[in-house]
């Protein structure tokens, strides 16, 4: 028995560092507004392909490898790594673009920030990430915090208790390796960019914090403004004033035991449209905390086949957009990348994107916001999803939940899509009816869509075959007449029909083309070929019923490992309007000109 009892606590004391120090801390609501230390810059690395800072050669996890950031001094010991003379990467940022070592790397690097804070008794610590691709491990000062799966949302640890005097040793293993259970899962049609992508903060809070809170018009009414907040601490009750300087709203609520409050204000604000994309100040005090937003107000609700932005009818003039910078087309994070990008959705003549597959960074919304633009948001369940995997769909719906929680006050957010071109299946629908009914669960004014496929029922009569249009608010979906289905001709020939009194949203069509590539509009890849396919596109998309909205494929060039035509692709998807070198192609002027006439239409 003495044997036994000694060998189950030799295992207990084995595996004690491996327990999750601190479990992942609900999400920190405008994280940019709060009171924020920034890590970014430049970390050491470690590239890991082996992943022998983790594995014993016994494929034991340990937390004894890099995580212990061991500085190698006494030379007479072994020791077979050193953060201290290892290489640099800029975080945020993606690796691949970084070093063209990793241009195609698929698997670990381990990431090593040191940095000194002094926290008063009475705050509290949080450090965030607000995105990691794939899956991160983190450690401080040796002891393992947690792990995060999904590549493109915020997640944070509280480390108040955490600190050192001195150095505090930050280590992240980050592993962008592909897996079939995953979210996206091995195949798509995007450069899959590991690192640390987006910023790191240390958030300081005060002992109780404003964690969360919702602020928005309530569903269809232009005079009620709704929502709630949740604090974080000890102090749970507490009385919140909710100020809203230029409507002259000063409403007082008193949270409950459990920390949270709601409120409903009557109201009359000037609403937020892309032609007058009006944001308020709105400051939430609670007696220990306070904090800021910018907040547009805004409905949006489907009539019969119309969409309805203020109960006037709208159409989408959008365009698809990944979240890859002009010019070095790599992981984009920053507002004045997203200027760019945004800068020519508004010179095509947009009032809508679609931020495609995934969760955009955070600057990216809100700059779509200030700039009059609507945003379609989706999570990355792409393609050939492990439909019956349950960890599978706890990860998508994580990442709804986290995009959903993320963005739940940006008004200009009017579509949650759960899915693109993904194969009809029993399981697959499943799968896709809890994550809409949980997006409705949690948001109750956006609508909510994702990309289905067209089928061509009988030669030349095209529409959408999918049971999930029973249960989306729009039937949206992607096509590639002219492309991937016959050549630009096919566009003249077609006729669409849909048995669905709903607006209908193509999300994506379109053709590739290399900018400056010229000759016959029959050759593919020539602007020719894609301006006279968007022509006659644009002139059979006139012909579709009921058709609210669209966002062709797409804005730029972006990278792709599936595009192997040399001299014209390598390694891009060539669809874009925009080169990847900020070149406008032919097609371009074609949308740009439809969207003009569009938007004299529907003033
Ligand atoms: C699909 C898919 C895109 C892809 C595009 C293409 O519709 O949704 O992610 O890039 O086709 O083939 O270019």
């Amino acid at each position: 028995m003495k044997e036994r009892l000694k060998q189950s606590l030799i295992l207990l004391l084995m595996l004690a560092p491996l327990v999750s120090f601190a479990q992942q801390a609900p999400q920190i609501m405008n994280v940019s507004a709060r009171q924020t230390t920034s890590l970014d810059g430049q970390w050491k690395t470690i590239v890991d392909p082996f992943e022998n800072g983790y594995y014993d050669y016994r494929l034991r996890p340990y937390d004894g490898g890099y995580a212990q950031d061991k500085t190698y001094l006494d030379k007479t010991q072994l020791q077979e790594y050193d953060f201290e003379t290892d290489k640099l990467l800029f975080v945020p940022g993606d690796w691949n673009t970084q070093r063209p070592q990793l241009y195609y790397y698929e698997g670990t690097v381990w990431y090593r920030k040191h940095f000194e804070y002094d926290l008063k008794p009475g705050k509290r610590l949080f450090l965030n990430f607000g995105a990691v691709n794939y899956e991160a491990i983190v450690w401080l000062n040796g002891k393992r915090l947690g792990k995060h799966i999904g590549g493109f949302t915020p997640f944070n640890y509280e480390i108040t208790d955490l600190l050192k005097d001195g150095t505090n040793s930050l280590v992240v293993k980050v592993d962008n390796k592909r897996i079939p259970e995953g979210v996206p899962t091995v195949n798509a049609d995007w450069w899959n960019f590991g690192g640390i992508t987006r910023s790191v903060t240390l958030v300081e809070m005060p002992s109780t914090y404003i964690r969360d809170y919702y602020v928005q018009l309530k569903k269809n009414e232009e005079n009620t403004i709704e929502g709630w907040v949740q604090l974080d601490g000890v102090t749970k009750e507490q009385k919140v004033v909710l100020n809203i300087p230029e409507l002259k709203i000063k409403k007082e609520v008193t949270t409950d035991a459990n920390g949270y409050a709601s409120f409903t204000i009557k109201a009359k604000p000037a609403l937020w449209s892309p032609e007058t994309p009006k944001l308020y100040a709105v400051n939430l005090s609670a007696e220990t905390d306070v904090v800021s937003d910018e907040v547009g107000f805004r409905t949006i609700r489907t009539e019969g086949t119309k969409i309805l932005l203020n109960n006037k009818e709208i159409f989408c003039r959008g365009i698809s957009i990944h979240e890859e910078t002009a010019y070095y087309s790599g992981r984009a994070y920053s507002r004045d990348q997203a200027q760019t990008l945004l800068g020519w959705a508004k010179e095509m003549g947009c009032n809508f994107v679609r931020l495609a597959h995934y969760p955009h960074n955070e600057e990216m919304v809100r700059e779509a916001e200030r700039m009059g633009l609507l945003v379609w948001s989706e999570i990355p369940v792409y393609w050939t999803i492990h439909w019956e995997n349950k960890d599978t769909y706890n990860n998508a719906e994580q990442q709804l939940c986290d995009m959903i929680g993320r963005d739940k006050n940006r008004c200009n957010i009017i579509i949650w899509s759960v899915a693109n071109e993904t194969p009809l299946s029993d399981p697959r629908l499943t799968f896709l009816t809890s994550l809409i009914n949980k997006a409705r669960s949690l948001d109750n004014v956006r609508l909510i869509g994702a990309a289905m496929e067209k089928e061509e029922v009988q030669p030349g009569v095209l529409t959408v075959n999918d049971p999930l249009d029973k249960l989306l608010d729009i039937i949206s979906f992607n096509e590639y007449v002219g492309w991937y289905d016959g050549d630009s001709e096919k566009c003249d020939r077609v006729n669409w029909v849909f048995n669905s009194n709903k607006p209908v949203f193509i999300s994506e069509f379109g053709g590739g083309a290399l900018y400056g590539r010229h000759g016959s509009s029959k050759e593919r890849f020539t602007e020719e070929y894609q301006e006279d396919l968007y022509i006659r596109h644009v002139n059979m998309l006139k012909r579709i019923p009921g058709l609210a909205g669209t966002t062709p494929w797409i804005l730029k060039d972006f990278r792709s490992p599936r595009r192997h035509v040399p001299e014209i692709q390598d390694d891009f998807n060539r669809k874009g309007l925009i080169s990847d070198k900020g070149q406008k192609k032919k097609a371009f002027f074609v949308m740009q000109k439809w969207y003009r006439e569009l938007a004299e239409t529907y003033k």
